[in-house]
C-alpha cells in the first residue's frame, strides 16, 4: 500500500490543534527574536583562570584545549582584556609547586601565594572587575583532598577554622568575592564571620552550595595538578550526583549562614538543580560548566562531530533557560568576542 492509498486522517490538524499553531511565530528570524524568552549576554559570565608563579610564561592544559595557565603578569592583561570585553569577573584558581604543597594545604594562608599575589596585581591594574577566590585546600595539599587529611578522614572543623584564615587573606589581597568550593559543614558562617570580624563586610560569598562528587573535573585537576595526587574520591564530602532533595538541604543551610550567591557544580548535568534552587530560593543562581564540559565539547568538535560554536552557545543559552544569573565557563573570553560581534 502506498501513501497515497492510505485512508486521510480522521481529523484534520485545525481540528486537533483548534488552529493553535507553535510555528507561527517560529517562522522568521525576526519573529523567533521577538519572542526569545532568555538571553544570553556578557554579563552572565564569569571567567575561570589559572595562574603560575613566575613571569611571562604559559602552559598548555592538554584536556583544556585553548586554556593555559599563566603567571601574573599575564594574567594581569587577560584581566584587562576581558574588561574591555565586559566580563563582569574572573575566578582565580593556582596551579602549586610540588613542594609548597602540604598535608594541611598551610600555603594557601600565605599572603604571598599566587592567588592573592594576582588579587593585588589585577586589583591595582583593573579596579573595574571582579575577583572571586576560590577557598579550597586542594591544589595546596599533597594529597589533593579540600581538607585536612588525618587518619584516612577529611577533618571538618580544622578544614573550616583554616579556610575561615585563608579567606580573610584573600580579602586583603582584594578578593571581591569568596568562593567556598570545599563542602565543609559550617563553612559559609564560620567565612562570614571571620570577614565580618577582620572588617570585611562588604566581601561577598558565593557558595559552592551544591557541589556533586562528579566525574567531570578531571580536567581540571589536570589544571591545577592535583590528578596524579588524589587517592580515593570526594564522596565523603561532596554531594551524590543522584541526589536533589539533598542539595536543597545545603543550599538552605549555606543560605542561613549568610551566602549572598549560590552555584550548582557541574553544569549541563544538573540544571534541574539550578532551577529548583532558583525556584525555591530566589537567590542569584550559578552554574559552573567545569572542565569536563568544555572538555567534551572541545573534543567532538576537534573531531568534526559537533560545530563547535553552536555546541558552546547552546550549552550557555540552556543555563539561562534553567534560571541561572550567571555562568562560570572556560568560552567566556570567546563568547564576549563572539556576542560583540
Ligand atoms: C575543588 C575544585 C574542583 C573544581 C574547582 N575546585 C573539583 C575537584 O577537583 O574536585 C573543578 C572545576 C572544573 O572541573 O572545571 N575545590
Amino acid at each position: 500500500m502506498n501513501h497515497m492509498d492510505r485512508p486521510p486522517l480522521p481529523r484534520s490538524v485545525d481540528e486537533i490543534t483548534g488552529s493553535r499553531r507553535l510555528r507561527r511565530m517560529r517562522k522568521a528570524d525576526w519573529s523567533r527574536r521577538m519572542v526569545q524568552e532568555t538571553r544570553l549576554t556578557v554579563d552572565d559570565l564569569i571567567w575561570p583562570i589559572f595562574i603560575i608563579e613566575g613571569e611571562n610564561r604559559t602552559e598548555d592544559i592538554a584536556a583544556m584545549p585553548g586554556v593555559k595557565r599563566m603567571t601574573v603578569d599575564l594574567a594581569v592583561r587577560e584581566a584587562e582584556r576581558a574588561a574591555k570585553l565586559g566580563i563582569p569577573a574572573l575566578a582565580t584558581f593556582p596551579n602549586i609547586a610540588l613542594d609548597k604543597r602540604d598535608q594541611t594545604g598551610s600555603h594557601i594562608l600565605d599572603a604571598d601565594n599566587v592567588i592573592n599575589k594576582a588579587s593585588r596585581a589585577i586589583k591595582a591594574a583593573v579596579p573595574d572587575i571582579g575577583i572571586i577566590t576560590d577557598v579550597a585546600l586542594d591544589p595546596f595539599t599533597s594529597h589533593g583532598h579540600d581538607g585536612i587529611l588525618r587518619d584516612g578522614i577529611i577533618v571538618n572543623d580544622e578544614t573550616v577554622e583554616l579556610l575561615a584564615r585563608a579567606a580573610v587573606g584573600q580579602a586583603e589581597a582584594g578578593a571581591d568575592i569568596i568562593a567556598p568550593s570545599d563542602m565543609m559543614d559550617g563553612r559559609i558562617g564560620a567565612i562570614r564571620d571571620a570577614l565580618d570580624g577582620a572588617g570585611f563586610q562588604d566581601v561577598a560569598i558565593m557558595s559552592y552550595a551544591t557541589k556533586f562528587a562528579s566525574g567531570f573535573y578531571g580536567p581540571y585537576r589536570e589544571a591545577v595538578g592535583t590528578g596524579g595526587l588524589l587517592k580515593g574520591d570526594k564522596k565523603t564530602y561532596y554531594i551524590d550526583p543522584s541526589n536533589s532533595e539533598e542539595a536543597i538541604r545545603e543550599t538552605e543551610a549555606d543560605i542561613a549562614e549568610g551566602a549572598d550567591m549560590v552555584m550548582v557544580k557541574p553544569g549541563m548535568p544538573y540544571l534541574d538543580i539550578c532551577r529548583r534552587l532558583k525556584d525555591t530560593f530566589g537567590l542569584p543562581t550559578f552554574a559552573y560548566q567545569v572542565s569536563g564540559e568544555y572538555a567534551m565539547i572541545k573534543a567532538a568538535a576537534a573531531n568534526g562531530w559537533l560545530d563547535h560554536d553552536r555546541a558552546m552557545m547552546e550549552s550557555l543559552a540552556a543555563f539561562k533557560r534553567a534560571g541561572c544569573d550567571g555562568i562560570l565557563t572556560y568560552f567566556a573570553p570567546q563568547v564576549a568576542e563572539m556576542l560583540k560581534g
